[in-house]
């Protein structure tokens, strides 16, 4: 007989990002018209060891599409990583009678779903979850269009005072190891430069950007820094300017977890909103340990382990626009 799932578990974790609620939302009302039961688990990861576990009706996700953050709690587990916090987590399941996890969240997630997956042969989804869209496989995450609009409107609002000093303007911008927020809000928002971890030398990235605002006769520039694209962040490349160029007053602003908060973009709202559905019907389909991805307009299923293991690259052609626009 077909293995047949009744009740599906759903959490997020790591870092939240606007429109996991959309995402939860969906994923709890195609379960349930699909006549599964949903139940929540709060707080990643840590609730599912310690089985913080409630039942979801469709009226539990009633007011939440436009929500930022998550409803149901994130979390970073350390305890989770090892064998035996992944056995509590198999016991709740259990306890539960969860038949399948969906798990919204970025790569660190996913690691752990892939190993729950593989060490006690349980069904799981992942749905794309974070700011920094560096999952391999999809094009875009939930998140990603928010956080990159709510960066964009502060570097517009910095423009205001920068045009009115002979100042370099530093912004920090989150992407743990990836440089894809950074890049595409630099292009936005008409940025002098962006410095980012995948292309270097760094110190050399900084030079051009002082450049492209010199050969502009600009009083000022305005360039974004990933936050590890260099050691010592955004501080140190103020530092390395001030002592090249002493000319040059510098300004720091670190956007920090702004970036992460606000009400969700359409795009990400309909994003996760796909996706949730999606990952109901992939499961209904057999789809084992994949994440729902996007692809050129289209879903797809990408193994967790690609999705995990591949590096997504920087389009090379958004890299030369922003060189280009920023002459
Ligand atoms: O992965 C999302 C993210 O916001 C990264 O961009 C950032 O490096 C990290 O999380 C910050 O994590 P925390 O909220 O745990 O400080």
């Amino acid at each position: 007989m077909e293995y047949q799932i009744k009740t599906i578990g759903v959490l997020t974790s790591g870092g939240d990002a606007p429109g996991m609620n959309a995402a939860i939302r969906a994923v709890t009302r195609a379960a349930i018209s699909n006549n599964i039961r949903v139940k929540a688990i709060y707080r990643g990861y840590k609730g599912l060891m310690e089985d913080e576990v409630k039942e979801f009706t469709t009226q539990d996700v009633s007011d939440i599409i436009h929500r930022g953050g998550t409803i149901l709690k994130t979390a970073r587990s350390e305890e989770f990583r090892t064998p035996e916090g992944r056995k509590r987590a198999y016991e709740t399941l259990q306890k539960e009678q969860i038949d399948a996890l969906i798990v919204i969240g970025g790569d660190g997630s996913f690691t752990g779903a892939r190993l729950l997956a593989q060490e006690y042969n349980v069904p799981v989804i992942g749905l794309p979850g974070t700011i920094d869209n560096d999952l391999w496989g999809t094009d875009t995450t939930i998140g990603y269009d928010t956080a990159l609009n709510t960066i964009v409107e502060c570097v517009d609002k910095l423009r205001d005072t920068a045009t009115s000093h002979e100042r370099v303007f530093l912004v920090e911008v989150m992407g743990r190891d990836a440089g894809f927020l950074t890049l595409s809000a630099a292009i936005a928002a008409g940025a002098e430069a962006a410095i980012i971890p995948e292309r270097t030398p760094v110190v050399e990235q900084i030079e051009a950007a002082i450049g492209h605002g010199r050969r502009k006769h600009k009083n000022s520039s305005i360039v974004l820094v990933q936050e590890h694209a260099i050691e010592g962040g955004v501080q140190r490349v103020a530092q390395l300017i001030e002592e090249v160029h002493p000319e040059y007053g510098t300004r720091v602003t670190i956007l920090g977890h702004l970036q992460r908060g606000g009400s969700p973009s359409a795009y990400d709202r309909i994003l996760a909103s796909r996706l949730g559905c999606a990952a109901i019907q992939a499961l209904l389909d057999e789809q084992r340990s994949v994440m729902i991805g996007l692809e050129n307009d289209e879903i797809v299923y990408v193994p967790l382990s690609r999705a995990i293991q591949q590096k997504k690259a920087i389009k090379d052609d958004k890299w030369q626009a922003l060189q280009v626009l920023s002459i």
